[in-house]
């Protein structure tokens, strides 16, 4: 599903590499948290995934697409299979629940009306089938990011990003959000979750990649990779 092969990333106003030389693979059905301290490069990972950063040496594959060398019109189709949700939530404020979720659909061209169903069934998926007309300002923020996760599904992508998606919940959300991403998971769909909360790493019994300073230092699926 995601194959990193001697992956490498600059930002070009930076001059240390954000990412040295990755190799990693994440099969079908599997939950995979990324961890590493603050600027290790989880994020630049995800965005290399999606598509809105290119490696700069190596190659990025993703759901059969190879990053590197997608052509503009390309981009549109990668994102449709790839959901994927925030620390920050990133709903618009002037907009229902159900709306937020609609207008993904509505982007990707969705026909108009499958869209009522649609929505609510991914309402319905991650609880909150009662506050589809709710502003996000009417939402406790882990209601906000289970609207922000039922938009990344709604598209039914094989692949689920997600940075640092608990980051701004208290214990009890924190909880319910790894929950749903874990149910996302059992249903077939491969959750990448980046997060900095290893008491919630450590109790998961989940695969674990983490990084420092842009290389992998650890892979719990069995290969160890060396610290260079
Ligand atoms: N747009 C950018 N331009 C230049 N440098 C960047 C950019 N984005 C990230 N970096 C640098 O790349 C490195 C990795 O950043 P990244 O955001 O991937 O880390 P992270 O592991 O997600 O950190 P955090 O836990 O704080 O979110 C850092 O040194 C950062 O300063
Ligand atoms: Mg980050």
């Amino acid at each position: 599903m995601i194959r990193f092969n001697n992956v490498s990333k600059s930002y070009p106003t930076s001059t240390a590499p954000a990412l040295e030389g990755l190799t990693f693979h994440i099969g079908r059905g599997e939950f995979v948290f990324l961890t590493g301290h603050s600027g290790a490069g989880k994020s630049t990972i995800l965005k290399l995934m999606h598509a809105e950063e290119p490696p700069t040496s190596g190659d990025v594959r993703v759901s059969g697409f190879a990053i590197g060398k997608l052509r503009r019109d390309e981009v549109p189709r990668l994102r449709r299979r790839l959901g994927i949700v925030f620390q920050d939530f990133r709903l618009l404020e002037d907009r229902t629940a159900a709306e937020n979720i609609a207008f993904a659909l509505e982007v990707t061209g969705a026909r108009s009306d499958t869209i009522p169903t649609r929505v609510a069934r991914v309402l319905d998926q991650v609880g909150l089938s009662s506050k589809l007309d709710a502003f996000p300002r009417e939402l406790s923020g882990g209601e906000q990011q289970r609207v922000a996760i039922a938009r990344a599904l709604v598209n039914d992508p094989p692949v689920l990003l997600a940075d640092e998606p608990t980051g701004n919940l208290d214990e009890r959300a924190t909880q319910g959000v790894f929950q749903l991403l874990r149910d996302i998971n059992d249903t077939g769909t491969v959750v990448l979750m980046a997060t900095h909360d290893l008491d919630l790493v450590r109790q998961a019994g989940k695969r674990i990649l983490e990084l420092r300073d842009g290389r992998l230092v650890f892979d719990s699926a069995g290969d160890q990779v060396e610290a260079r």
